[in-house]
């Protein structure tokens, strides 16, 4: 057996906060490795990178999710007692809640949804000088996933609750006041859908039964129980929360536009899977989730190293997207790439890898991309606008990311 390369830091969590979304992959490519230890509050912690790694990473006889996930993000990205936190059956059940959310014809309903609030909101956006489009999608997905989730939303919560969903996003890498308005809004929002939890329960409201809110509402498990309020409150939240954060995916995907004139035209010519590949080339290439969390729950061996029972360990996700043992160029914005892409669950890991029913893998994974095509197909094909001069540097450093201006449009016209 080999030893785990350690790096020679007392505590690393101030360089985290520094190298933020390079941290694992600046010290594998300084240590010429792909995994190595380190400690992050005071705990040791593993870090891994690659698609070997996510592997061996998504083996749940290996790994729980049980404490894995920081404080500070269960109190505003995350909550106490959602999936994200079980193992085994529990997890199973609870996952499955969320997958059977996820059928074409329901992920089709939203898909129309949004694109009838952009059809809506576009309408305004010819009146104004300028418009910020991350302020803007954020508020049409917020009201479109609402909708669809049967969640009653009076048009005056609707701009407060679209900054609490997404403060709840934007707080968890943050120090000081951005991290303390994510824990504001995650009270609030939680306060909020626990009622309208109580609502449906009481039946004071009537939800049709395919939607999340009474799919989390009235779920009995085996014994008939149903889902204590918080936790339910907290898992329907994690459809919401989500749905709005692709708002960013949607704004870095103007970006590359915006970057890659060349794409604009082919994504306007006649390949219909050229979006497609454009928009797994987005979530590939612009960060969002640094890395996923988790412990070890039995001491076991892998490749040359030992992985003691009780470890934290972090898998680079962004790391992994980029990672040049699997992607040819990989900093460089390619969405051709895709077209040879085997569809491994283990090197394209944006949300997560391995299988959606028995893993963490990201339940919104379909959700998120159909949602993407559609928005992109809105920008594309039925409006025109001008990009005039902004900050759009996009930190590296800052968790979550952006652009500095949340991409500012000018001159929108819809085309005739
Ligand atoms: C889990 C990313 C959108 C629901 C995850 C994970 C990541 C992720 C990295 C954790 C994977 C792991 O721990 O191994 C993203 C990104 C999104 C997105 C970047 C785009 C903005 C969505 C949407 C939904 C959703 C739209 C709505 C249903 C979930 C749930 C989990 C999850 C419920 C927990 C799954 C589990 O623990 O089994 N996501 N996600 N996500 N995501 Fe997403």
């Amino acid at each position: 057996m080999a030893n785990i390369p350690v790096e020679p830091s007392i505590d690393s969590t101030l360089w985290l906060l520094r190298d933020g979304y390079k941290f694992i992959g600046n010290r594998c490519d300084r240590m010429g490795t792909n995994i190595f230890q380190t400690r992050l509050r005071l705990q040791k912690t593993i870090c891994m990178r690659g698609a070997a790694a996510a592997e061996v990473f998504y083996d749940n006889a290996k790994f729980s999710r049980k404490n894995a996930a920081p404080p500070r993000a269960k109190k505003t990205l995350l909550g106490e007692g959602g999936v994200q936190g079980l193992d085994g059956a529990s997890h199973r059940q609870r996952k499955q809640i969320f997958m059977g959310l996820m059928t074409p014809e329901r992920l089709q309903q939203l898909s129309d949804l949004t694109l009838h609030h952009c059809r809506q909101y576009a309408q305004r956006w010819q009146q104004q000088d300028q418009v910020v489009l991350f302020e803007q999608i954020n508020e049409i997905l917020c009201r479109s996933v609402c909708e669809w989730s049967g969640v009653p939303l009076p048009e005056t919560d609707v701009a407060r609750r679209t900054l609490e969903l997404g403060a709840m996003i934007d707080g968890v890498g943050g120090l000081g006041l951005r991290y303390l308005r994510g824990v504001q809004a995650r009270q609030r929002v939680e306060a909020w859908i626990a009622e309208v939890i109580e609502q449906v329960r009481s039946q004071q409201i009537q939800v049709p039964e395919q939607t999340a809110l009474a799919a989390f509402a009235l779920h009995r498990d085996a014994n008939g129980n149903r889902l204590d309020t918080a936790v339910a409150a907290v898992d329907l939240i994690n459809v919401l929360r989500p749905t709005v954060a692709i708002g960013r995916y949607v704004v870095f995907a103007a970006l590359a536009l915006h970057q890659h004139p060349h794409c604009a035209s082919k994504l306007a010519g006649d390949d219909p899977d050229y979006t497609t590949l454009f928009t797994q080339e987005v979530r590939r290439f612009y960060p969002f989730f640094p890395f996923a969390a988790a412990r070890t729950c039995q001491g076991f061996d892998w490749q040359e190293y030992h992985f003691p029972k009780d470890t934290l360990v972090l898998l680079d996700l962004y790391g992994t997207n980029h990672d040049d043992n699997h992607w040819q160029e990989p900093d460089r914005f390619w969405p051709e790439r895709f077209s040879q892409w085997q569809e491994s669950a283990f090197d394209f890991i944006p949300q997560g890898g391995g299988n959606y029913n028995e893993n963490h893998r990201c339940a919104g994974e379909w959700l998120t991309i159909k949602l993407m095509e559609q928005i992109l197909n809105f920008l594309v094909d039925e409006l025109e606008y001008d990009v005039p001069p902004q900050n759009l540097e996009v930190k590296l450093s800052r968790f979550p990311t952006l652009p500095e201006s949340g991409f500012v449009m000018e001159n929108v016209r819809f085309k005739n």
